[in-house]
């Protein structure tokens, strides 16, 4: 079906005679920071926030829409730059700034951006001009056929939205597969991708929205909404990472995540009684399976009732909470976002909501009541400031018995209803800062309650607790709800086919700002077979969000599950997990700066690896990079054992487990050489999941510690990787709290460098005031060619080295010091 047609369906609006199509310019105005133009009764309005970042507002009449967005920062959005405007002709106005230039032809109207070079990046469709009709609108690009999309959050199927159509509307989708569509999020970003150049469109919509990349037509692809604003956002790399950064400008960086969120975490619906969180917690440390968190799921709960504890299966949470903090666990309390209605019961979060009217309404002024877990329940107002703080105080309790971090589930919003979640004329109030006030209706801000809820959240810990950094996982969120909180890809199920789609969603969201993001491991619902179980804590221990999760009846997702074989594997995983934090949590550090998500599709880090510039993924969609230097590759189909090939990027690589050089075979037309992929052909295992490390990186590991709070005794572990612009980094602070916007990290640069006779490895200067942990640094350089190799570091000294001949690896180790370190190996034949 028509997307507008679907409009016409669900709007109760009446509804204009016709549609009211974009059709030719009527009259322009060249503005210092781009252009305005009529179209009959319309308004298109194209402002450059930055020369590479433009916004463009159209609207049916003469008012421009509201300036205020729950995504696009007030900062962003206020931003200019000056434009150069070129001289207007019959056919066309336009304007140029230092990195676009901007065509409007006029009849038909039709918006092109091009860049300086001339290329064309986007242009609306021929013949298919923008439509507003019954309160939403449609508009088309030109779609050519090379070019791919990624983004729109984790909507599921195969990594390139290319050829399919999505409906943004936050749905509990439980037991999602590739052709559940919509789901839990509502991202409307996108990455086109095209000949080795890349651009961004954000569509800044909250209502239903629609994208359709191809399914409709195979020559141009569409998107609209069933209402609100058409505003989107043109964001220029040519780099796919430039667009991140982009993204990043207009909606904000994530922030720095606890340390400890970066550590194994263990659920499942519901570990209850008390005794079993215990025994859980015991398990876990006597097999000596790392781990830092578990989760407490909706049965702790007094009826399911948020914000109280059933003291039957739980006589002492505080208690239970200090007890597993002595065994290092932080514990996670789910929080849903709706409210069991219960009057005269005395439940404060009922009562208090209701004496603050912070409750959404039914049109006649009622509260809206719908069953979900405890029953028939009233739903938080979250587009009101005072609502959110309402909200936010809540946590005071549980936050001052130790729960470290938060759970927003259900908040699509979900009621067991047919219609899944609140009817589309229930009435919420904007009261915020930013945005006029009115009450809206649900069918508004259906979309953006999830992140709204996920932002009192945020909000209320850190208010409760200034000095700690927040950590809230939620469900259902919206273009730039990766300031609140990590997230997950819901209700997945315990099958091949669900492990199989867990890189792509994962990417996805990564390429939509949510880079701290995992999956179920072992799958939510049914029982995973022990092969698949194991498979899975082997991707999702290379996944940003390692938890273990099932739903309520299933078989055990533990590792113990199918006895000590199994588990050993599995444990090592985890183990390797807890090496590589340094490295995990340097990634999880630099995407709270740049937008860069840890997780990344391999087109991001090679943008231009194919002869014809395609992207990468489109031959490898299974594998994904973490971080620069590691390439995970699982195998395409995880349930098939034949041998399957790997494509690796450009360049070297190293097999990480061995530390030896990966020969793959060079393929293509062109001449073989380093910049063309390669491919290996591998055989899956069990026990060793293919991971390769670019050549030219220097991998930072610690020993092997249980949880995050323990602090690892012995040397750091530079694994150097010789190659090209070859570097590691490494950012260190204490965890948890915000000491580090005051300067209390630590940073260090590491570089490598071939030299005619050897190698020099440089570990510079420390910066920040954080003290290291480690006292010697062991260095240990792969694929070296010579046990006769003398090492001399600029400042005095030279380290003895041991050569292992069978893996051609040379180590040594080193002071550490606080003034940085050269360090000179010469092979001496
Ligand atoms: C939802 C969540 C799931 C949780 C369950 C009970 O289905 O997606 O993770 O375990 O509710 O709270």
């Amino acid at each position: 079906m028509l997307p507008l047609l679907a409009a016409l369906w669900l709007t109760a609006a009446p509804l204009p005679a016709a549609p009211q199509a974009l059709t030719s310019v009527t009259s322009s105005r060249a503005l210092s920071d781009g252009l305005e133009l009529r179209a009959g009764e319309a308004t298109l309005r194209i402002s450059a926030l930055r020369d590479d970042i433009l916004r463009i507002r159209v609207s049916p009449g003469a008012t421009a829409p509201e300036d205020a967005s729950w995504a696009v920062l007030r900062e962003a959005r206020t931003q200019r730059v000056k434009v150069k405007a070129l001289p207007e002709s019959e056919a066309a106005v336009g304007f140029r700034t230092a990195a676009l230039e901007v065509r409007v032809e006029k009849n038909p109207l039709r918006l092109l951006i091009l860049d300086l070079q001339g290329n064309l990046l986007s242009a609306d469709a021929v013949g298919r001009p923008t439509q507003f009709l019954g309160g939403g609108f449609q508009l088309t690009k030109q779609m050519p056929a090379d070019e791919h999309y990624f983004g729109l959050g984790d909507k599921a199927g195969p990594l390139d939205r290319r050829d399919q159509a999505f409906t943004l509307w936050n749905t509990d989708a439980y037991r999602n597969q590739e052709s559940t569509d919509p789901i839990y999020k509502s991202i409307p970003f996108f990455m086109a991708v095209r000949a080795g150049r890349a651009h961004g469109i954000l569509l800044d919509n909250t209502w239903r929205t629609h994208f359709d990349f191809g399914k409709q037509w195979r020559d141009a692809y569409s998107f609209g909404a069933e209402g609100g604003p058409l505003e989107y956002y043109f964001l220029h790399g040519p780099e796919p990472r430039k667009v991140l950064e982009g993204y990043t400008f207009l909606t904000g960086p994530a922030p720095l995540p606890p340390r400890w969120a970066l550590g194994f975490q263990q659920s499942r619906f519901s570990y209850e009684p008390e005794s079993r969180v215990r025994e859980v917690a015991s398990r876990l440390r006597a097999d000596q399976i790392p781990s830092d968190v578990l989760f407490l799921d909706i049965d702790y709960l007094d009826r399911f009732r948020a914000f109280t504890v059933d003291k039957s299966k739980f006589p002492d949470l505080p208690g239970l909470i200090r007890d597993l903090g002595q065994q290092n666990f932080r514990v996670i309390t789910i929080s849903d976002m709706h409210i069991a209605k219960a009057p005269d019961a005395g439940y404060a979060p009922y009562d208090t909501g209701v004496a603050g009217n912070h409750f959404v309404h039914n049109p006649d002024g009622s509260l809206f009541a719908g069953r979900v877990w405890p029953g028939d329940s009233v739903f938080p107002d979250f587009t009101r400031a005072q609502t959110r703080a309402w909200w936010g105080s809540l946590y005071k309790e549980l936050v001052a018995q130790g729960v470290a971090g938060h759970w927003n589930d259900m908040n699509e919003p979900s009621v067991f209803s047919p219609l899944k979640t609140l009817p589309l004329d229930s009435v919420h109030r904007i009261e915020e800062p930013g945005f006029e006030s009115r009450n809206a209706t649900h069918a508004e801000v259906h979309n953006v309650v999830g992140l709204l809820n996920a932002r009192a959240t945020y909000e209320g810990l850190l208010k409760l607790q200034p000095e700690e950094r927040p950590y809230v996982l939620t469900r259902a969120t919206y273009a730039g709800g990766h300031r609140y909180g990590a997230t997950w890809t819901g209700d997945n199920s315990a099958t091949w086919n669900q492990l199989r789609l867990s890189t792509p969603m994962l990417l996805n969201l990564g390429l939509s700002g949510f880079s701290l993001s995992g999956v179920d491991v072992g799958g939510y619902s049914g029982t995973p077979p022990e092969e698949l179980l194991t498979r899975w804590y082997a991707v999702g221990a290379f996944n940003p969000l390692f938890r273990s999760h099932a739903e309520k009846g299933t078989g055990d997702h533990e590792v113990w599950a199918h006895g000590p074989a199994p588990a050993a594997v599995r444990r090592r995983y985890i183990e390797t997990r807890y090496r590589l934090l340094p490295y995990f949590y340097t990634l999880a550090e630099e995407n709270s700066r740049t937008g860069l998500p840890m997780m990344r599709p391999l087109f991001l880090e090679f943008p231009v690896a194919t002869e014809d510039k395609h992207p990468l993924d489109l031959d490898a969609g299974h594998e994904f990079m973490l971080g620069r230097a590691l390439l995970v590759a699982p195998p395409p189909f995880p349930e098939n054992p034949d041998v399957y090939p790997v494509t690796l990027p450009p360049g070297d690589w190293f097999d990480f487990w061995t530390g030896r050089k990966a020969e793959g075979t060079r393929s293509g037309t062109a001449p073989a050489n380093a910049s063309t992929p390669s491919t290996l052909k591998v055989t899956p295992k069990l026990d060793e999941l293919p991971v390769f490390v670019r050549a030219g990186s220097i991998l930072p590991l610690q020993p092997l510690v249980q949880h995050t709070a323990q602090v690892p005794q012995g040397p750091l572990e530079l694994r150097v990787y010789p190659g090209p612009d070859c570097q590691g980094d490494l950012y260190l602070d204490d965890g948890h709290s915000l000491a580090y916007k005051k300067g209390a990290w630590l940073r260090q640069r590491f570089s490598c460098q071939v030299e005619a006779n050897g190698l020099k490895v440089t570990l510079a200067r420390p910066t920040g005031s954080y003290p290291a942990w480690w006292k010697s640094v062991d260095i240990v350089v792969h694929d070296w060619p010579e046990a006769r190799t003398s090492a001399t570091l600029a400042r005095g000294g030279s380290p003895s080295v041991r050569y292992d001949a069978a893996t051609r690896t040379l180590r040594l180790s080193i002071p550490a010091d606080r003034a940085g370190s050269e360090l000179r190996l010469t092979r001496t034949p």
